[in-house]
């Protein structure tokens, strides 16, 4: 199997211009980042990057606007963190991606850093667009990846790119996220357990079916779990769901049934009718057409904390409720808590993966031991199933 390039101490990038494609999606609300934990691991190799006076240009997305502009989806508040965190120049283009726009960077000296506005506002990022990567490989000489987060993702700063520009890398985040999810992969113990939630259902859907050969049991909760729900027939009122999932959910069980892996859905939910609401625990069968199902329940709880007191390998991607509202926080923060505890007693092996889940863990008051905490949500899920992102592939 071929080797990723990685980006080395040797490269000598002094008054080169480095085009550094990061994943700085973090949770921002009203134009104030939540968790800013994703940014912070980025500066290091920022830093490094400034002492060794490379000219930076960053490319980053925030959430998924389809291709058009969204103030709210501005990356901003990003921009000022960073020029709050770096002692050095930060600037931000806000622009078109044209033909004229290296002419307009040609401002930047070493050591200096160029924030572009959010990526996904061109639809051409999506579209993974011949055109639109050769003018985004034209900014520099040297491309590094540092967002494994985002390498599943066939879109045009992720992937084309690296066919207009010969050097490219991997960056020390991309390094650390493959080698510990690998070590994990070669380690792990038998009984296997995969907990699976959030509301990324698309992403993550096909994951699933994908994952029954290679655990045990399999744990939905989130509004991945509205789907097996209404797929078993269940009320689920104004919950989330995917349209069109009964298929795979079908596939699923079929599947799990012949590789003899477990799965476990909620049988009761803390439940409102709006995301603000205090909640009400209801069972399974009970939920109005009105409510919506925002979090597990006690029950539910207590036999996710069982399966996990039974198994020797956790693999943890996607919160279990809406815990950016603390009443609805309690399922999420309660598995947290029993991974945490069985890591540090029972050497448990655990990895916890995803932005959201991230923030989840850290918005909580208690501190939490896990064997490895992946930035990555989706890429983390296909890495597991074994496929070849399409990020990664080129940067091999
Ligand atoms: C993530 O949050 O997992 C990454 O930033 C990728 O985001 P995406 O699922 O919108 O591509």
């Amino acid at each position: 199997m071929s080797k990723i390039k990685y980006f080395s101490e040797d490269l000598n990038i002094q008054n080169k211009t480095v085009i550094l494609r990061l994943d700085l999606n973090v949770p921002i609300i009203e134009k104030k980042i939540q968790d800013e934990s994703r940014i912070k691991s980025c500066l290091p190799f920022l830093k490094e990057l400034i002492y060794r006076k490379a000219k930076i240009i960053i490319i980053s997305h925030l959430g998924r606007p389809q291709g058009e502009r969204n103030n709210e989806l501005s990356l901003t508040p990003v921009y000022k963190f960073l020029k709050e965190s770096l002692k050095t120049n930060v600037f931000f283009f806000m622009g078109d991606i044209n033909d004229s726009i290296k002419d307009k960077f040609s401002y930047l000296k070493e050591g200096e850093i160029i924030l572009l506005e959010n990526i996904r506002f061109f639809k051409e990022e999506n579209d993974n667009d011949e055109n639109f990567a050769k003018k985004l490989a034209s900014l520099g000489d040297i491309y590094v990846n540092d967002a494994f987060s985002c390498s599943h993702r066939k879109q045009a700063s992720i992937h084309k790119i690296t066919k207009y520009i010969k050097n490219s890398y991997a960056g020390p985040l991309f390094k650390k996220e493959v080698d510990s999810i690998n070590s994990i992969i070669q380690n792990k113990r038998k009984p296997v357990t995969c907990i699976i939630g959030g509301s990324k259902v698309s992403t993550k859907i096909n994951v699933i079916y994908n994952l029954i050969k290679n655990v045990d049991n399999i744990i939905i909760v989130g509004a991945m779990a509205n789907n097996f729900l209404k797929f078993k027939g269940l009320e689920i009122g104004k919950s989330l769901i995917e349209k069109n999932s009964s298929n795979i959910v079908d596939d699923i069980y079929i599947k799990a049934k012949k590789y003899n892996c477990n799965i476990s859905i909620p049988e009761d939910f803390n439940v409102s009718t709006d995301f603000s609401g205090d909640g009400k625990i209801k069972g399974q069968g009970t939920i109005t057409k009105e409510e919506m199902i925002l979090d597990i329940g006690p029950k539910t709880i207590e036999n996710i904390k069982d399966i996990i007191e039974k198994s020797n390998t956790v693999l943890w991607n996607g919160p279990a409720g809406y815990f950016e509202n603390e009443d609805f926080s309690k399922g999420t923060v309660s598995i947290a808590k029993k991974i945490s505890e069985n890591t540090t007693n029972k050497s448990l092996i655990s990895i916890l993966g995803g932005g959201d889940t991230i923030s989840a863990v850290k918005k909580s008051k208690d501190k939490f031991n896990f064997t490895h905490l992946s930035t990555a949500g989706g890429a983390f899920l296909e890495f597991l199933e074994g496929k070849d992102l399409p990020g990664l592939s080129v940067l091999k």
